[in-house]
């Protein structure tokens, strides 16, 4: 396939990234995202401002489009079906966006192929608690089956008073009731499958969250060279299984030495950021060369050690101080996405730092973030 034209469904940094990438290698790069001047609008060859539900616009990317692919698993899945039923290509496809962006058939998908993950049971109805609860028992997390990112659509309950709170927050949505992980830490790999069918992997990292959104990304993880073979094993099996063609992302639990799958995210993943510095292969390049029939290499750090951090919102203004001072790590990249208000732990941009060991890393990554604040530059003061 000779691609000119990659279509990008969401505008989001996410969208930014892999347009940076896909522009380096010589491709055009058009978002179709509702809000203008968005992230990755704003380096795109152009933007289609629509609702992702508008199949006109859709099909107006796919007409202009040599292959459509999307930066968040949140669209609906009408209209990757509407690109396909167009015969436009869409990678990954409208199958494998029906599977991972609903948290039932995600586990169903992960239960037929013995991947182990959390025991989890269906809350469809209000009478259906009382027997989750019977069988996983608590403390439960209860999730939204769709539509979730960043920790919002999930409720902790300890109790059963509390698991009724959740359900009437729900407002009868559909929920997943899952066994909460007592996890000693979190895992994540991106992984990516071409056209080809050839797999590559990432190196295993270990993320970091706060209130349910990622904060930092530590590479190489600090966990036995087995255990991360598992990991990579894994995701192995299911970019197979799946038959993925794309970049994507596995979050795992290790709880006691065995790790169990969290969530697939059929997409390039806020912890592969990491990559475009610290690895040889970024994951949005894999991404682009994955989905336009190109072959992929092994991916391998640069550096012994990488840490990613995000540079999250606070709420207390639009301007972020300390830039110049950060600037002065010689072995720091920062990465800002254009997004003009700094709400409350909004992804705003990250850095990345590679270093000699972890350890180091993470020093100089936690100088770097005490360093950056956000203000309101009319007061000039933090508030
Ligand atoms: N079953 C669970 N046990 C313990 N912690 C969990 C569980 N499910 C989610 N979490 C915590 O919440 C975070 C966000 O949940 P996740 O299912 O990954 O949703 P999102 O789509 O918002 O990323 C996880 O990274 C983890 O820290
Ligand atoms: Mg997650």
């Amino acid at each position: 396939m000779n691609v000119g034209t990659i279509g990008i469904l969401g505008g989001g940094q996410l969208g930014r990234m892999l347009t940076l990438e896909a522009k380096r290698m010589g491709f055009r790069a058009i978002t179709l995202e509702p809000l203008p001047n968005s992230p990755c609008g704003q380096v795109a060859d152009e933007q289609i401002v629509a609702a992702y539900d508008d199949l006109r616009a859709i099909g107006e990317l796919g007409a202009r489009s040599d292959v459509v692919t999307y930066e968040f698993e949140n669209i609906p899945l009408q209209a990757v079906l509407a690109l396909e039923r167009d015969r436009r290509i869409v990678r990954p496809s409208g199958h494998v966006l029906r599977t991972t962006q609903d948290r039932l058939l995600e586990k169903a998908f992960l239960r037929a192929h013995r991947i182990p993950t959390p025991d989890s049971a269906p809350v469809a109805a209000a009478g259906e608690i009382e027997a989750a609860e019977t069988k996983i028992g608590l403390p439960a997390i209860l999730k939204t089956t769709t539509g979730g990112y960043d920790g919002k659509g999930q409720w902790l309950a300890r109790s059963t008073e509390q698991l009724r709170v959740a359900v009437a927050e729900a407002r009868g949505g559909p929920l997943i009731y899952e066994r909460f992980i007592p996890f000693d830490r979190e895992l994540a790999i991106i992984a990516a499958r071409n056209v080809a069918g050839e797999i590559v992997t990432f190196p295993v990292t270990e993320n970091v969250h706060d209130h349910g959104v990622l904060s930092m990304t530590i590479v190489p993880a600090r966990i036995p060279p087995e255990r991360a073979e598992r990991v990579r094993e894994i995701a192995t099996q299911i970019a197979k299984a799946l038959e993925i063609v794309g970049a994507f992302a596995v979050e795992f639990f290790d709880c006691g030495g065995e790790v169990m799958v969290n969530e697939i995210a059929p997409r390039v993943h806020n912890s592969g950021h990491y990559s475009i510095d610290a690895t040889q292969l970024s994951q949005y390049e894999a991404h682009i060369r994955a989905i336009c029939d190109l072959p992929l290499v092994a991916p391998h750090l640069l550096a012994p050690a990488a840490v990613m951090v995000n540079v999250l919102g606070s709420g207390s203004g639009d301007h972020l101080d300390g830039i110049a001072e950060v600037l002065r790590e010689p072995d720091l990249k920062l990465h800002l996405y254009g997004k003009a208000h700094a709400a409350l732990r909004r992804k705003m941009g990250h850095f990345t730092i590679l270093a000699q060991s972890v350890d180091s890393a993470i020093e100089i990554a936690q100088r770097a973030r005490a360093r950056l604040r956000w203000i309101d530059r009319r007061e000039g003061i933090a508030v």
